[in-house]
């Protein structure tokens, strides 16, 4: 089942994805603001990638469309933990359609289907530093809270730089 925001559409990812899911994961300016190690990454390897990809409560990953449909980027929640109720949560957004508000739309529609639907009671992400727009995003627009610093956890660029821990609570948000 699709899930419905003001502004996005949350969907399952499909093959026909993988170019545009290879051009996000080889651009160099969204995968600096990103936690996981890419390297350069060809159509048939994008191929392989989804085709080991099943359907999988416990890992659910979106292809996220704007208003006219337009592929506009990713969301995911990982490692959902229905017992202890918690999951990680991810985005990223194609540098054409940053700056529009879908990123915090994004976010409290997957807030909404995870406490709503899924009946977890928290979320967690984790930010690189330096990236002043999600954290500004996370703690600003959308109500959560830093946790914690973990020091020195990346390295780009020639330096180390540190891992901001947030989370929020399903009675801290209005849903
Ligand atoms: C992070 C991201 C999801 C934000 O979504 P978005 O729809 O672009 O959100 P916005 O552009 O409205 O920006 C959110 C906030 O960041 C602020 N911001 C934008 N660029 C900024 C910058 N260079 N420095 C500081 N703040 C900045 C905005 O002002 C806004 O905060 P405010 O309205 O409280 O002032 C999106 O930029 C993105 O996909 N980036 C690349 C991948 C990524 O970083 N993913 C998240 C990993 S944790």
């Amino acid at each position: 089942m699709n899930i419905i925001g003001n502004l996005v559409t949350l969907r399952a990812i499909e093959k026909e994805d993988m170019l545009v899911m290879q051009m996000w994961g080889n651009n160099p300016d969204i995968q600096y603001m990103l936690g996981g190690w890419h390297f350069p990454t060809n159509l048939n390897d994008q191929d392989k990638w989804f085709a080991n990809l099943s359907c999988n409560s416990l890992n659910q990953r979106f292809l996220v469309l704007d208003k006219n449909g337009e592929k506009v980027g990713m969301a995911n929640l990982l490692n959902i933990n229905f017992k202890d109720g918690n999951a990680e949560l991810g985005l990223l957004l194609d540098p054409s359609f940053q700056g529009k508000g879908l990123g915090k739309d994004v976010v409290e529609t997957l807030v909404r289907y995870s406490f709503n639907e899924l009946r977890l009671n928290r979320l967690e992400t984790s930010i690189i530093a330096y990236n002043k727009p999600s954290l500004s995003l996370f703690l600003n627009k959308c109500n959560w809270k830093q946790e914690g610093v973990l020091r020195n956890w990346y390295f780009r660029k020639g330096k180390f730089v540190d891992k901001i821990l947030l989370s929020v609570l399903s009675n801290e948000v209005e849903l």
